[in-house]
């Protein structure tokens, strides 16, 4: 059974990777980042409380990540395994998976240098509903700014704004980029660590991936 963390900076390609990882092995991909999305167009307590952190391009607290993933985790169709995409984020949502006994088969790191990534976000269009991720140029829609999927349309994130891009882009190297050493170094039994080269085209990566998982 797979259980799946893919890592790397925003805009690596995760949640497009994701979404042909879970199609291929029959599990669910459980996105943070979309959760919150969803909760903040809901306009609940929790999307409120998140929405100008994530406008900006900070991390939610570890906390707030913990109870979401928690409650996910208690649905059954995590049985036959999952995929975490884009968490944990930080050293300490890390450890308090652990904690929890919260347990993974792979990690995936998605390489691409920062240069690449600012030119990708600008390109980038979402479905807000399911989180489906398309690009302008990369990998375009069959018909502008539709999702194949709902014929519904497709929209551009506020956080992609070029400024707070940069600024994701910083947070990652100071949060996230840690968990490449604690994932690496740690004494988990059979993880398996794994690294792609997230600037070749999307198929190549997902052929990458399968070859590894
Ligand atoms: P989240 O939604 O997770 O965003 P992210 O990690 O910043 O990454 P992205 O979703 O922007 O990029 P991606 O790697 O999924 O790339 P994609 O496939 O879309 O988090 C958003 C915010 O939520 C955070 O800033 C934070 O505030 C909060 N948050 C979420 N989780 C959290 C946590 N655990 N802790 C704390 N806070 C949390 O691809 C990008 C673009 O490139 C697309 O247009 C795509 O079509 C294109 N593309 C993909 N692959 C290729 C390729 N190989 N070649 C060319 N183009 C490609
Ligand atoms: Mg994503």
């Amino acid at each position: 059974m797979k259980k799946i963390i893919l890592l790397g900076p925003p805009g690596a390609g995760k949640g497009t990777q994701a979404d042909l990882i879970c199609e291929r092995l029959s599990i669910p991909k459980i996105s943070t980042g979309d959760m919150l999305r969803s909760a903040i167009s809901l306009g609940s307590e929790l999307g409120i409380r998140v929405k100008s952190i994530m406008d900006s391009g900070g991390l939610v607290s570890d906390d707030i990540i913990l109870e979401l993933v928690l409650e996910r985790l208690t649905q059954p169709d995590v049985q036959k395994g999952f995929l975490f995409d884009g968490v944990p984020r930080t050293i300490g949502q890390a450890s308090l998976f652990n904690e929890h006994r919260i347990a993974f088969t792979d990690v995936c790191e998605i390489q691409v240098p920062d240069e690449a990534i600012v030119e990708r976000m600008s390109g980038r269009r979402v479905h807000p509903a399911s989180g489906r991720n398309y690009h302008i140029a990369f990998n375009p829609p069959l018909q502008p700014d539709i999702d194949d999927i709902s014929g519904e349309p497709l929209i551009q994130r506020p956080d992609d704004r070029p400024e707070t891009v940069l600024k994701r882009l910083e947070v990652y190297h100071a949060e996230t980029r840690p968990l490449v050493d604690f994932y690496q170094s740690s004494q988990i039994k059979d993880l398996n660590y794994f690294r792609v080269d997230g600037t070749q085209a999307v198929e190549a990566v997902f052929r990458d991936i399968q070859a590894n998982l």
